[in-house]
Formats: structure tokens, sequence, C-alpha cells
């Protein structure tokens, strides 16, 4: 199984999908924020955690540390599961094609930030799960997978619950690709 650290910064349900999905070696949990849930989570399944300070600390030094951390545990793949800070070159260069993130859009529609909010307010029919390469742009690298979810009818509240639950389905079907991929 490949040893996986996975990055957070709120609730961690994409955290507890790839957890209990039993596919990967999840040896660390990495957040920036300490009241964040998906520490509770990490604790729950033993997991280490590493909080990093993005106030005080630069986001290099920052990673220069992570990674320092990562290569004594042999990480071999990063998945971003809802962390709000950009990842810079340092470590995309450390980790080439190795770090995988998921977004709530069609991407490119609604890159960056309140992407579910954007696609409401603008009436649109549908929005989108994707997850894909990180590379030096926000929410802009290869795709791996994508899927739809039609919210013409669905409430605010369930438009979010759909496409959470989305989300925990397609990064699954992610990592069976990059599975698929490691052992061709
Ligand atoms: C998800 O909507 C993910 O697509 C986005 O941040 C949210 C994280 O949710 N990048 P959770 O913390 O995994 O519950």
């Amino acid at each position: 199984m490949l040893n996986t650290a996975v990055f957070v910064s709120g609730n961690g349900s994409n955290l507890q999908a790839i957890i209990d999905s039993n596919k990967l070696n999840v040896l660390l949990v990495v957040c920036n924020n300490k009241e964040a849930y998906a520490i509770e989570r990490a604790k729950a399944s033993n997991i280490e955690i590493l909080i990093l300070d993005y106030y005080n600390v630069s986001s290099l030094y920052n990673e220069i540390m992570v990674y320092e951390v990562m290569k004594e545990m042999k990480i071999e793949l990063i998945l971003l599961a809802g962390f709000l800070k950009k990842i810079t070159p340092y470590l995309i260069c450390k980790y080439p094609n190795r770090i995988i993130n998921i977004h709530p859009s069609l991407l490119p529609k609604y890159k960056g930030l309140n992407a579910i909010e954007r696609a409401i307010e603008n009436n649109e029919d549908e929005i989108g799960v994707t997850v894909h390469y990180v590379n030096e742009r926000i929410d802009d690298g290869e795709i791996i997978v994508q899927g739809v979810v039609n919210i013409k009818h669905l409430e605010q509240e369930d438009i979010y619950n759909t496409v959470h639950k989305l989300e925990h389905k397609l990064y699954l079907e992610a990592i069976d690709r990059i599975l698929e991929e490691k052992n061709e």
C-alpha cells in the first residue's frame, strides 16, 4: 500500500472516506488549523498529525518542514482534501505527479474558494467535482476524474450533501486509477 499523507484544513469528511477505504496506508495528516475536526478523525484512527503555523511561518518554510517529516516516513503520495493553503513549487518538485487535489466544481469552471456558492449564485443547473493533479496554479492540473450533480430541484443543504457524497466516491475512484497506473 502506498504510504500517504493527507493535507486538511477543516471537517475532514474526504479524509474519513480515504481512511475508511483502506486503499492507502495513511501515515500522516497535515493540518494548518488546530481547531479542524479533521484532527479528531486522525486521532481516532491513530494517524500521526502535523500542525502547521501559516500565521508565523512562510509557506516555503512550512513545506520544507513537512518534506523532512515525509521523507523520514517514506511518504509516496500526498492527497489534498480541503487544504486551504497553496502548495508551492518546492513541494511540487519534490513530489512530481504525486500530489492530488479535490475541488467541488467542474474544472476549469469555478477555480478557487467558495466554488459551490458561486455556482449556486449563477443559477447553474449542474455542479461538478474534479479530482486532479496539483501544479503551480490553483485548481489547474491534469484532471483524473470528474463527476456531475444535477442541482436543479435541490434545496441548498441537499446540494452540499450531494456534492460531498460525490466527492467521497470520486476521490476513491481517482485513487484506484493512480494505483492501477502504478501497477502498469
Ligand atoms: C471539499 O468540498 C473539497 O472539495 C474542498 O474542500 C472541502 C473539504 O471538505 N477542497 P472535507 O473537509 O473533506 O469535509
